[in-house]
């Protein structure tokens, strides 16, 4: 599978052609000046809550692409209101079948309010199976023991996990995360945006090394292969 990164939490997975990405927030922020939102094309959008830092461009791209965008029930009204076509509501449970495979959402610890402060449901991760390979992204979340349920759906490929602390795991917790979803191989996703979450990456490499696994940080608009 192909991964570009865009900053903050968003990335595209490229599965089986059809294009996925998650939680876009480009436009805002200054670090990922030099992406041109335009450029990106996604078949779907999914959003794993409705704080700004992960929705903040979903509506235009999901208009300019007939994306279908799929999140919480309550972040999927909030899309229709907004004038998004396809949107495809879920809440924790089963998986559903996508022609890229299949998605089911999974728990996250932590809030989810829409910018204006209205109530966007429960926060989410989400885990996927696919003919191309599976992975988890956690969303924002701390640890949580609820993570040790998805090696029980799904054998990862690879880990999409917050590491920047504060609001979200830090890398110590991370690397316990990535041990409780049986995965070896993690983007690093949610640091360095803000000051209060700034890390040091190279330590945050060096951990992960120590624990056996690796931890991948792709620059703000580079494409890797997962
Ligand atoms: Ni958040
Ligand atoms: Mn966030």
């Amino acid at each position: 599978m192909r991964l570009t990164y865009y900053g903050q939490s968003c990335f595209m997975v490229e599965v089986d052609g059809k294009k996925i990405l998650f939680d876009p927030f480009i436009t805002p922020n200054p670090n990922a000046k030099h992406i041109n939102v335009d450029e990106i094309k996604p078949d779907y959008i999914f959003l794993s809550h409705g704080h700004g830092d992960h929705v903040a461009d979903a509506i235009a791209i999901a208009k300019k692409n007939g994306a279908t965008c799929v999140g919480a029930a309550e972040v999927a009204g909030w899309l229709g209101k907004n004038g998004v076509e396809k949107v495809h509501p879920l809440n924790h449970g089963g998986p559903i079948a996508f022609d890229f495979g299949k998605a089911r959402a999974v728990n996250a610890t932590h809030s989810s309010s829409f910018p204006d402060g209205s109530y966007a449901g429960n926060p989410l991760g989400f885990v996927f199976t696919t003919d191309a390979g599976n992975f988890y992204y956690a969303g924002d979340t701390g640890l949580t023991m609820d993570m040790q349920l998805i090696p029980r759906w799904a054998k990862l490929d690879f880990a999409v996990l917050p590491i920047g602390g504060n609001y979200t795991m830090d890398v110590t917790d991370a690397i316990i995360a990535a041990e409780f979803v049986n995965c070896n191989t993690v983007v690093g996703v949610h640091y360095n945006t803000f000051d209060i979450i700034k890390i040091d990456t190279g330590k945050a490499v060096s951990d992960f090394k120590a624990a056996g696994k690796t931890l991948l940080l792709p620059a703000i608009g580079e494409t890797i292969d997962v």
